[in-house]
């Protein structure tokens, strides 16, 4: 027997109140909606569909074919979501699992315990539950005198005797998939929120003696539902904690570690450092050694050995062993530094390469350009890449010395040893071994200042 997965993602999430839609919502800069696909694909299920509405085209352009893509155009409620999926569901042998794309902490070990237990039991509907101290906003699980569950109502159906009840539906259900579909045709439209709630199959599939179970999982933060930014925040918080422990139990040693955030998708080796308010994300990798921090944000970029990176941006970028970077240095669109360089005070760095014990140490802009081995910016030099309409390539052979204050003018080619004058403005190619002077002669006029009228003592 097959296992398929239904996951709600077509609401727009309005207690959100963002442009983006609620599933697509980001998390340590992943949509919430990728944790679960992440998971699911871990999981026993064979095959899932994705409910998606309000805004489609965001999923659609994000998962492309990961999921199969049921359309619910107007969101008339949780029942209907799965009522949408029936084309492609319906005639399946099967059990299917269902949950809710705004449960980002979920993981595949939780599905596969629902479906085992749902199995194991022989149930046609098994409703994942969980108790919190605090359930606002979550349905409650009605039980009769015997403990058997009769009902899930939503927390502003409730009686104020039935606020008090801590055990609430997680939105995870196992259930026969044939009578999963022959049910949810039979939910009838809540009046006060005018919407088709799914929860109302226990009470359908109850009437018709059908077995209904459920399971308790202790572990609540797993399962809690995202509503608005405030749960948001604490989902994240969440998962930073996770990330961090797990990442400090194989020797990363990290600096008030409450202060640093990173992603699910990076790799950080034993042996490095990170210091507070530091933020790395995206498929970022940072090797043994490197000392990174304070204040610093790495995104999708590769750190290697003993590199230190202090108060500095890092974008899609490379840095190659024992280079420093920083204070506020920015890497960005592809800079792939060599070993030993270092990336000073100031500096931005764009789409260039340079090789081994290459140094800018402060204040200048390499931009679209390739440097050799041990090549010297001096304070103040500049690739001048742009003439206002294109980008132009800046080519500097090994062991350029650059004076301080020079423009280099793109398109241009600096060949091996050469010298530029400080100060100099170079727009023509430079032959290997020359020094360059571009700019213009000092002239010295004899005693001139002398006459000059003086400025008062008292300015
Ligand atoms: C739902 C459950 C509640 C449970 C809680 C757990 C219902 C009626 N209520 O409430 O019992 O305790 O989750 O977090 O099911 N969605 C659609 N189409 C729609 C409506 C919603 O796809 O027409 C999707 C949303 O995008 C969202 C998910 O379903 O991902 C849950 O919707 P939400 O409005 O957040 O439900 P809750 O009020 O949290
Ligand atoms: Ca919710």
């Amino acid at each position: 027997m097959k296992n398929y997965a239904i996951i709600l993602a077509a609401g727009k999430g309005t207690r959100m109140k963002t442009e983006l839609p609620k599933c697509a919502f980001p998390i340590l800069k992943k949509p919430m909606i990728e944790y679960i696909l992440d998971n699911v694909e871990q999981s026993a299920i064979d095959e899932a569909t994705l409910v998606v509405g309000h805004k489609k085209e965001i999923f659609e352009e994000m998962l492309k074919d990961r999921v199969n893509y049921a359309v619910q155009k107007q969101q008339k409620g949780t029942g209907h979501a799965v009522k949408v999926c029936e084309d492609i569901l319906g005639d399946k042998e099967g059990q299917t699992i269902i949950m809710l794309g705004d449960m980002p902490l979920v993981d595949y070990k939780v599905i596969n315990k629902a479906i085992s237990y749902h199995q194991d039991r022989g149930n046609d509907l098994t409703i994942v539950t969980t108790k919190y101290e605090h359930p606002k906003g979550y349905g409650r699980i009605i039980r009769n005198e015997y403990g058997n569950i009769e009902a899930i109502v939503e927390h502003r159906d409730c009686s104020t005797e039935q606020k008090r009840i801590k055990e609430v539906n997680t939105g995870i259900y196992v259930v026969n998939n044939k009578k999963l579909f022959s049910a949810v045709k039979k939910i009838k439209v809540n009046k006060r929120k005018g919407e088709f709630y799914l929860t109302d199959i226990v009470q359908i599939m109850k009437d018709e003696d059908l077995i209904v179970g459920t399971i308790e999982l202790w572990d609540s933060e797993k399962v809690m539902g995202i509503n608005d930014l405030y749960t948001v925040s604490i989902a994240e918080r969440y998962l930073r904690d996770k990330i961090n422990k797990d990442l400090m139990e194989k020797g990363v040693y990290m600096i008030s570690p409450n202060t640093i955030t990173i992603g699910h998708d990076v790799t950080i080796e034993q042996g490095v450092t990170i210091y507070p308010n530091t933020y790395i994300t995206g498929a970022s990798v940072i090797k043994s050694g490197a000392k990174i921090g304070p204040n610093t944000e790495i995104h999708t970029s590769i750190i290697h050995q003993n590199v230190k990176i202090k108060h500095s941006l890092v974008y899609d970028s490379e840095i190659g062993k024992n280079t420093v970077v920083g204070p506020f240095a920015h890497l960005r669109n592809g800079a792939s530094i060599g070993e030993n360089n270092r990336v000073g005070n100031f500096v931005e760095v764009k789409n260039s390469s340079t090789g081994d014990g290459t140094k800018a140490a402060h204040l200048a802009y390499i931009g679209d350009s390739q440097t050799g081995k041990n090549v010297n910016f001096g304070c103040g030099s500049i690739t001048v890449n742009y003439d206002g309409i294109k980008k132009h390539r800046t080519i500097i052979g090994d062991d350029v010395f650059i004076g301080c204050n020079t423009n280099l003018v793109a398109p241009l080619e600096i060949g091996d040893n050469v010298f530029i004058a400080a100060g100099s403005t170079v727009t023509r190619n430079v032959p290997k071994g020359a020094l360059a002077i571009a700019r213009n002669r000092q002239i010295n006029k004899r005693d001139y200042a002398k006459n000059l009228i003086k400025p008062k003592d008292d300015n």
